[in-house]
């Protein structure tokens, strides 16, 4: 079955609209794992804006599947990521500006800077993951940087419009799931996934974890968390091409 990192940057961001102290993504967590997720994914932007340094310290004590911090290459960061040894590091474009991260990472353009994170997190045991387009390009830079994994950008595939712009986006992603498992890495995907469009998404043969947040934090604010996460599972093991039978 293909893991599930449920994204919990929002029940952050819910907290930080009034610099309280409630939700607690920590709690939100717990949760999550309760109801079926297979890691935790948080994004420690620059700006702060919702994740918070004292989240991602609590997390990796009490995570106890897998946690994947999301951040981009500033030296700040990298540092905080060193230190906490999160199971794996998901390198992402940043921008102060944006409301959520904006397409890949442009590899080669960021490559000094992409290259000394990957090198340095590697050191210290993390594995490394970036978050790129699917092109086969950028798929042969995150090879030859040394990169164990690497996680498409699915928001191009859910933001498509109409059925001919949806399939041309799906076998995007499935020429460069394949092209990407001949080089020997990992595949995720993820950004904009929901209930709905991640049916297809499932099919596509090669992808092993999909990180998906705020579709789920926003049926988590009116069903419950763990009860979201569930369901997520729940539609993704459905659609998956061999499930497992029960028992
Ligand atoms: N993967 C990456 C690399 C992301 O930056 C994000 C958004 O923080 C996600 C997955 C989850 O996206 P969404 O919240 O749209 O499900």
């Amino acid at each position: 079955m293909i893991r599930l990192g449920v994204n919990i940057d929002h029940v952050a961001t819910v907290r930080q609209a009034r610099r309280a102290k409630e939700p607690d993504p920590v709690a939100a967590a717990v949760l999550a794992t309760l109801g079926g997720a297979d890691g935790i994914t948080v994004h420690l932007r620059e700006d702060r804006r919702h994740i918070q340094d004292r989240d991602v310290y609590l997390l990796r004590e009490v995570v106890t599947t897998r946690l994947n911090l999301e951040m981009a290459a500033y030296e700040e960061i990298v540092a905080i990521a060193l230190k906490v040894k999160p199971d794996e590091a998901t390198l992402v474009p940043e921008k102060r500006q944006e409301l959520t991260t904006e397409g890949g990472l442009d590899v080669a353009a960021t490559e000094p800077a992409t290259r000394s994170a990957v090198d340095r997190l590697k050191a210290a045991g993390v594995h490394v993951s970036l978050f790129i387009d699917p092109a086969l390009a950028q798929v042969d830079m995150a090879k030859k940087l040394g990169a164990d994994a690497i996680e498409f950008q699915t928001a191009s595939y859910s933001e498509a419009v109409g059925a001919a712009a949806v399939a041309a986006e799906l076998a995007k992603l499935e020429r460069a799931t394949a092209h990407a498992k001949g080089l020997g890495l990992h595949v995720h995907m993820g950004h904009g996934l929901n209930y709905w469009n991640v049916k297809p998404i499932v099919r596509v043969a090669g992808v092993e974890e999909l990180n998906i947040g705020h579709s789920i934090v926003s049926r988590a604010v009116l069903v419950g968390m763990e009860r979201a996460v569930r369901e997520m599972k729940q539609v993704m093991q459905e659609h998956y091409p061999n499930p497992k039978k029960p028992g």
